[in-house]
C-alpha cells in the first residue's frame, strides 16, 4: 500500500488534479511516497524525489532518497538515483518528469 504527497511546489505543476503529458516539476517539488504493509498499518519506508537540478547530487534533475520512518538512510542521496532512475524512465515516466505515479490515474 502507497500513499504519494506533494508539496505545494510540486502541486503547482498539476492542472485540475493531473500531471500534463510533457511537462515539468520545478526546483523545490518535493514528491514524497510512503509505503505500508496495509491501509491500517504504519509506514515502513519513506520513499523521497526532491527536484533540485543544479545539485551536484542529483540524478536527471532530482535528489533520490529511501529512509525508515526512524530515520536509517536506506538508500543514500549521494548514490544519485543509480537504483532508481532506469525504472522511473519506463513506461509513461519519460513524458511525466520521471514522477510515475500520474499513471496510475484514470
Ligand atoms: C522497479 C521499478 C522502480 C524502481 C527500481 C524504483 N521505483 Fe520509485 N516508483 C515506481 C513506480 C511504478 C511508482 C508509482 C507509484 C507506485 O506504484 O508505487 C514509483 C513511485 C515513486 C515515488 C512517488 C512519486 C512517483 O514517481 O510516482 C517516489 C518518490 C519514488 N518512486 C522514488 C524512488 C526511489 C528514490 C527509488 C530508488 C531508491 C525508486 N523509486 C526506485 C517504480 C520504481
Amino acid at each position: 500500500m502507497v500513499r504519494v504527497l506533494l508539496n505545494a511546489t510540486a502541486a503547482g505543476a498539476l492542472q485540475n488534479g493531473r500531471f500534463p503529458q510533457g511537462g515539468s516539476f520545478p526546483n523545490g517539488a518535493i514528491v514524497f511516497k510512503e509505503v505500508r504493509p496495509s491501509a491500517t498499518g504504519a509506514p515502513t519506508l519513506y520513499v523521497v524525489m526532491v527536484k533540485d537540478r543544479d545539485n551536484a547530487r542529483a540524478g536527471n534533475g532530482w535528489l533520490w532518497a529511501e529512509y525508515t520512518p526512524s530515520g536509517t538512510t536506506v538508500f543514500s542521496v549521494d548514490r544519485r538515483g543509480s537504483a532508481c532512475i532506469s525504472c522511473h524512465q519506463r513506461d509513461g515516466g519519460t513524458v511525466r518528469d520521471l514522477v510515475r505515479t500520474f499513471e496510475r490515474q484514470r
